[in-house]
């Protein structure tokens, strides 16, 4: 399994990016935990360390792309190197379409679109730098792949990066770098909300009726970090109970 590499994972405040960091903690990894919420990524790593692990908190916005580098240099200050990333922050806005200002759309755009450019860019500049291995894992959408209503931003931000995942594998493999996604169902984390009957009705889009948990991902993401997964490249791997099936 994966182990003593240094790896960032954004969104790790919460949801799937705090059960990564866990998970891949556990397996031997120094985790930067990387959020805007920075009293969660302290949680977190305080979490990692509580339990003899090796993590770091670093507040950033994932929209920015100075924070994002700023982020990858704190990583290679503190841990020495850099092997992993997992873009994974990310928030949702639903609206109609013919609601959806440019702002609505943009900000969308900028949280779960450009983050995961920002973070292959420079991430990937700096291990290439360092000449050092290993892997990006980004988080997709099964609506990178399905069109929901009220999620046209949601949407198309989502299939870039199920695109961005190909094509940055495709141009870091000479690097020694693997670039691959993981596409989430319903998980049962913050960003659905808390309306209980529109949970209800996610859950049945499942084959077991029922959330996701965010456990399942992490699980999934600690593999493609792992050695096991080195011929799973440019992919995105569908966590959803069998929705798209
Ligand atoms: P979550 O709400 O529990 O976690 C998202 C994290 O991202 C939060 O800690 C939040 O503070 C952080 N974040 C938001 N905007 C940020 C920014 N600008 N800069 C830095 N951090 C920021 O939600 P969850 O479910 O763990 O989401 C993780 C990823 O999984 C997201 O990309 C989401 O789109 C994706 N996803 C989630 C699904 C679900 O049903 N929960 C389904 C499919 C994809």
């Amino acid at each position: 399994m994966a182990g003593n590499k240094a790896i960032i994972i954004t969104g790790g405040a919460s949801g799937i990016g705090r059960e990564a960091a866990y998970q891949l903690a556990k397996a031997g990894n120094a985790i930067v935990v990387a959020d805007f919420n920075e009293e969660g990524a302290k949680e977190t790593a305080a979490n990692i360390e509580a339990q003899g692990g090796k993590a770091a908190a670093f507040k950033v916005d994932v929209s920015k792309a100075e924070e994002v580098e700023a982020m990858v240099d704190f990583a290679v200050d503190t841990f020495g190197t850099l092997n992993g990333l997992f873009n994974n922050a990310g928030i949702g806005l639903v609206k109609p379409l013919l609601e959806m200002d440019p702002a609505s759309y943009h900000k969308v755009i900028d949280v779960d679109q450009h983050s995961v450019y920002y973070g292959i860019y420079y991430g990937a500049k700096k291990m290439v730098e360092l000449g050092a291995k290993g892997t990006i894992v980004n988080t997709a959408s099964i609506y990178g792949s399905m069109a929901a209503k009220g999620s046209f931003n949601y949407n198309a931000a989502k299939a870039a990066v199920v695109m961005m995942s190909k094509s940055g594998a495709l141009e870091l493999a000479e690097h020694g770098i693997r670039v691959v996604g993981v596409a989430p169902g319903f998980i049962d984390t913050p960003i659905l909300g808390d309306n209980e009957e529109m949970k209800k009705a996610l859950s049945a889009l499942h084959m077991h009726n029922q959330l996701i948990q965010p456990e399942k991902v992490a699980n999934v993401v600690k593999f493609l970090f792992s050695e096991e997964a080195s011929a799973i490249n440019g992919s995105t791997v569908a966590v959803d109970d069998g929705f798209l099936s």
